[in-house]
């Protein structure tokens, strides 16, 4: 009986491709830093942001590093997994085709990009946000190319938008003298700046098609590891944070506008700072033993920028919010992610108009 139903279900699915465009799944295109990064760094050979050493993705999968700049999952993975949708593969994995992005839809977030162009120009290579969503415009052409621009149209409406950039405008541009932004702006009008560029960014995605987006917005940047190692107190930098909390209030403002603003949009905000910021000065409530240091660490030498092979690793990476100096432990980006859900309040996509399992070149859930 199952398999009759199927059978009719792939038959309805073939007829219905022809007659009425597309039974497409549903799908994500994900725009982002490394905190979304799934790989795309790894295979920008001259990229200096890179999660391509042991010991990135030691608790993923095979545990050799795959380009996610965690121990284990970020929290798009999470967060898309919860919503049963596939995880998209990085815009540069070599196997990516046509029929794969109709099945998984496509990740383009970078390591050290923001949503300014030149942000984070120290790491050589690194894709912007204009530059991922010139990457998707190329994408629509090969889709569109393959089957047609009606289904095509129906393809980009119907997935899911991420939008997960901003950390690194501040880490790695307005906070660093070496940027000229650091003494063009000061905070509000460096915030207006960032404001007006996503707004554009944004609308330009809607453009393109985007109806279902979600915002991240940020954490409270100011208790990385790296940034309390730069204070001499060894705290939190308290103004690192409050140029987090204006992001978050002003990004909010711009996605509720913009959602009552362009048509047949669902564009929503979430952050998980306050929840973050919990976990950072009351780590046991939480189950964690450790928040301001990284579990990635290179002997006593701070900050140790990156994880290499010859770093030393915490006993237990489930206690650490922290996995290097930068970015949070699988286990924190799962009380982000479950934060946000909370917030975005989705529920599950139902997949039932997909017509076939995906196949073999599907990431699997290894987690
Ligand atoms: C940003 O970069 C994109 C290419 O990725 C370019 O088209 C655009 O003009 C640039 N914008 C600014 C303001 O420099
Ligand atoms: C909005 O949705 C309606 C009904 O589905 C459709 O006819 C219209 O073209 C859509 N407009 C845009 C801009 O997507």
């Amino acid at each position: 009986m199952k398999l009759y139903v199927g059978l009719i279900f792939v038959v309805m699915a073939i007829l219905g491709n022809e007659l009425e465009g597309c039974h497409c799944k549903i799908v994500q295109f994900i725009f982002g830093d490394s905190l979304s990064d799934v790989g795309n760094n790894k295979l920008l050979s001259k990229s200096l942001a890179q999660a391509s050493l042991p010991w990135y993705g030691i608790d993923f999968g095979n545990g050799l590093p795959n380009g996610r700049f965690s121990n284990g999952r970020t929290v798009a993975d999470i967060i898309g997994d919860s919503m049963g949708l596939p995880r998209p593969p990085a815009f540069l994995d070599p196997s990516l085709t046509e029929d794969v992005i109709l099945e998984n839809g496509v990740n383009y977030a970078s390591g050290g990009g923001g949503i300014l162009n030149e942000t984070g120009s120290y790491f050589i290579q690194r894709f912007s946000l204009y530059k991922q969503i010139e990457l998707f415009q190329g994408t629509q052409v090969l889709i569109r190319n393959k089957i047609g621009k009606k289904a095509a149209d129906e393809f980009f409406q119907g997935a899911r938008y991420v939008v997960a950039l901003g950390s690194n405008d501040f880490i790695n541009n307005y906070l660093m003298p070496v940027y000229s932004d650091s003494w063009t702006y000061n905070d509000q009008t460096f915030v207006g700046y960032l404001m007006a560029t996503l707004r554009d960014q944004l609308k330009l995605l809607h453009s393109l098609g985007a109806r279902q987006l979600m915002v991240f917005g940020l954490g409270p940047m100011g208790c990385i590891p790296l940034q309390r190692v730069l204070s001499l107190s060894g705290n939190c930098q308290q103004k690192t944070n409050n140029l987090a909390k204006s992001f978050n209030k002003a990004t909010n403002k711009l996605v509720e506008e913009l959602s009552t603003q362009l048509p047949n949009s669902s564009y929503k905000f979430g952050d998980a700072y306050d929840v973050v910021d919990d976990v950072i000065s009351n780590p046991g409530k939480y189950g964690f033993e450790n928040a301001d240091s990284p579990c990635c660490s290179f002997g006593t030498i701070r900050p140790a920028l990156t994880c290499v092979p010859a770093s030393r690793l915490c006993k237990d990476r489930s206690k650490y919010v922290f996995w290097d100096e930068y970015h949070p432990s699988d286990k924190a980006s799962e009380l982000i992610a479950n934060e946000l859900i909370k917030k975005f309040g989705f529920v599950r996509v139902d997949q039932t108009n997909a017509p076939s399992p995906a196949p073999g070149l599907a990431p699997s859930p290894e987690d």
